[in-house]
């Protein structure tokens, strides 16, 4: 598998240097790494370079309340991340800050470019300021009743419980989050991007397959609505870089962060002895992936590449945009120990078990990632410990003992090498499209054929045989062989594992293309236990440590009510629920979600689109039963009429359930 090397610089989101990192910001690192380390054993060149996100009010406003300068936070928090992400095993090259000279220098070339270019205007806007902070007031730093629904206490761009958005000069009686007083309305001078400029060349870039068909529509929901300047100053005082040629303006924090990518790298130029614009010209052959969270697409697929256009730089090859982690099915919660601290999992559970679990997880999509605890317990125990680590610990012995540790000098079933090998592109396959999933379960089948194969030779059996011993060793040295090629697919996702089964085996297990010679003839060294399996008692433990965390937390969370609102019963004797058998299913094309259903429900049918499509094949659901809103409003969907809904469980993505072909269900049947 001689393939041309490839020179690949990826990036995670630059986490906030005004918090601590949790699990959900890990599903996003973990899959980066996952990559970049995979990339690795391919060959290629990968460089994966990263930062902490040091700027902004609220970072500025942090550093108050604790009475220390910013600088001395964004120390305290860059080093706190750093041990948190060595200890999950990240293999970041260089990990920087945005608030160094290296990424000033950044910015400030980008932003001379943009201006004498002609991008950048300059126009006063009249914004809420907070007279006793002596400070202009974003809107999240803005509260009061929502317009709409008349509900108190809500930010000044959207409303939490009716969900409708709007400005903050919109709501009722606004106060300064920060100071509790009456803002007044005051002007000043910003800067801008005349984005709209950019339009052409981001629809370009768009469609050039950067990025998933999800984005995509997105995007283009953007265009329809016009691209409108983007706002990149802000008034003192801020923590941020000063706007050359200016006093008092600052560039918003998110002119700075996305820099400090390239930034970050640079100082890898610097450090490695590499061409620095050898990877970041227009025309060049190296390969740039920002890995993000789907909460801020926007600003990597408009203002980024826009940034890059504007200023002579290459653009993104793809941004892989992920959804957000749940926990047990729900957002993560303070209250309920799910909101859970990167260093609180790190103290109870081996690092391995979560990157191993978001790897099992993880597709290509947007689709939302649940960690449901007790499948979290079950999954890595069946799969790591049962399956993988098995098929070691199984050979290790006789061959440590029968055969003083020598591995036979060949395999008496090449074929069943061969089938593993057979998967070998599959499987690079399915890491380099992020279908994280699917290569999973290519391994796990894999496994099993491993384990196949020694229950079927029972070496623990022939061992106890006279004249068997050059039998056993052989197939203990097939045994050992197989979880070689098991473990070296798996080393990017579990390295903590990798390293001990390299230990063991005497040989390191990452590059994928030393799997074209088996490991004959040579000794191994005894076996270590590799992964032990999780204990359910430590997962309730860092439940438990996590619910204390809340005490210490200075700031409360925002309303973490996971429940909808309580209904009367009336309310609930409203919705008419039937039994409908599916008696048709077809895939709508143009729509990711959506399977189109034709529904018996006794004596009449009904047409429905449902949001299922990423966990059923349409021919699968034809003559099951689900339950349907039989007496909803039938509502116009761009691909037809939607005359009811049928009810699914589950946290989303390929884990939906409805109701499989149940004895005794008559359609029509009303549920209650
Ligand atoms: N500082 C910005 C990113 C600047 S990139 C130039 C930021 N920081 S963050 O700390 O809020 O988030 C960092 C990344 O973690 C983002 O991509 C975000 O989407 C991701 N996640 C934060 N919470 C998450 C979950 N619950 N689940 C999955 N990803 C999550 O945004
Ligand atoms: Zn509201």
């Amino acid at each position: 598998m001689s393939k041309p090397k490839r020179r690949i610089l990826v990036t995670s989101a630059l986490p906030y240097a005004n918090g601590a990192i949790h699990i959900g910001h890990m599903l996003e690192f973990v899959q980066t790494d996952i990559w970049a380390r995979f990339q690795r054993a391919q060959g290629h060149e990968c460089y994966f370079a990263w930062a902490d996100d040091a700027h902004g009010t609220p970072i500025m406003l942090r550093a108050q309340a604790e009475n220390i300068s910013p600088e001395e936070l964004i120390d305290r928090m860059n080093a706190e991340h750093q041990s948190d992400f060595r200890d999950f095993g990240l293999s970041f090259d260089n990990y920087s800050t945005t608030h160094s000279e290296v990424n000033r220098e950044c910015v400030e070339i980008i932003y001379k470019q943009l201006e004498e270019s002609g991008y950048i205007d300059r126009r006063n806007i009249s914004q809420f300021y907070d007279e006793q902070k002596g400070m202009f007031l974003p809107d999240r730093f803005i509260k009061g009743t929502c317009p709409k629904c008349k509900t108190p206490d809500q930010y000044g761009d959207s409303c939490e419980s009716c969900g409708s958005h709007y400005g903050p000069t919109d709501l009722i009686e606004p106060r300064s989050a920060v100071s509790g007083t009456a803002p007044v309305m005051r002007d000043s001078e910003h800067y801008f991007v005349r984005l709209s400029e950019f339009e052409n060349r981001l629809q370009n870039w768009m469609t050039s397959g950067a990025l998933q068909p999800e984005v995509v529509n997105k995007m283009q929901e953007w265009f329809e609505d016009g691209l409108r300047d983007w706002d990149i100053s802000r008034d003192e005082p801020y923590f941020g870089f000063k706007i050359p040629g200016t006093e008092d303006k600052y560039f918003y924090v998110w002119v700075d962060a996305p820099i400090g990518y390239m930034a970050s790298f640079k100082e890898l130029c610097e450090r490695k002895n590499l061409d620095f614009d050898e990877w970041w010209r227009p025309e060049t052959e190296t390969e740039l992936y920002n890995f993000v969270g789907k909460d801020i697409i926007y600003f990597h697929t408009l203002f980024w590449p826009a940034m890059l256009m504007g200023s002579g730089f290459r653009q993104p090859t793809a941004v892989f945009a992920h959804g957000f982690l749940t926990v047990d099915g729900a957002k993560m919660s303070k209250s309920r120990g799910t909101f859970i601290e990167a260093r609180t999992y790190l103290d109870h559970l081996n690092p391995d078990y979560l990157r191993y679990y978001f790897c099992a997880r993880l597709g290509s999509g947007l689709g939302d990632i649940d960690l449901n605890l007790d499948d979290f317990v079950t999954r890595v125990n069946s799969d790591m410990v049962g399956k993988v680590v098995n098929i070691a610990s199984r050979c290790a012995g006789f061959i440590q003992r029968g055969s003083n540790g020598q591995l036979a000098g060949k395999l008496p079933e090449p074929e069943l090498y061969q089938q593993f090998l057979d998967q070998r592109e599959l499987i690079a396959d399915d890491f380099e499209q992020r279908n994280y999933q699917s290569a999973i379960r290519r391994i796990m089948a894999l496994a099993d054929e491993g384990n196949r194969y020694i229950d079927e030779h029972k070496p623990w059996t022939l061992n106890k045989q006279e004249g068997q011993q050059e039998r056993v060793q052989a197939i203990c040295t097939q045994g050992v062989n197989l979880f070689r090629v098991l473990m070296t697919y798996l080393a990017p996702v579990v390295p903590f594992t990798a390293a001990t089964a390299g230990e063991f085996l005497g040989v390191p297990l990452d590059q994928w293309s030393d799997l074209d010679r088996p490991l004959l003839n040579v000794s191994i060294h005894p076996f270590k236990p590799l992964m032990t399996r999780v204990d359910p008692l430590k997962v309730e433990a860092m439940i438990e440590n996590s619910k204390e965390n809340l005490q210490s937390t200075e700031t409360p969370a925002a309303s973490e009510l996971d429940l909808a609102d309580e209904i009367e019963i009336g309310d609930f004797l409203k919705v008419d629920l039937r039994i409908a058998k599916i008696v048709d299913a077809a895939a709508v094309p143009e729509a990711d979600k959506l399977i189109q259903l034709t529904l018996d429900i006794g004596g009449e049918t009904r047409n429905v689109f449902a949001g299922i499509k990423s966990a059923y094949d349409p021919a699968d659901l034809i003559g099951r039963y689900t339950v349907m809103v039989a007496n909803l409003k039938p509502r116009k969907m761009r691909f037809g009429v939607s005359e009811g809904m049928v009810l699914a469980a589950g946290p989303g993505g390929s884990d939906l359930f409805i109701l499989g072909p149940d004895e005794g269900a008559v359609p029509g049947m009303r549920v209650t």
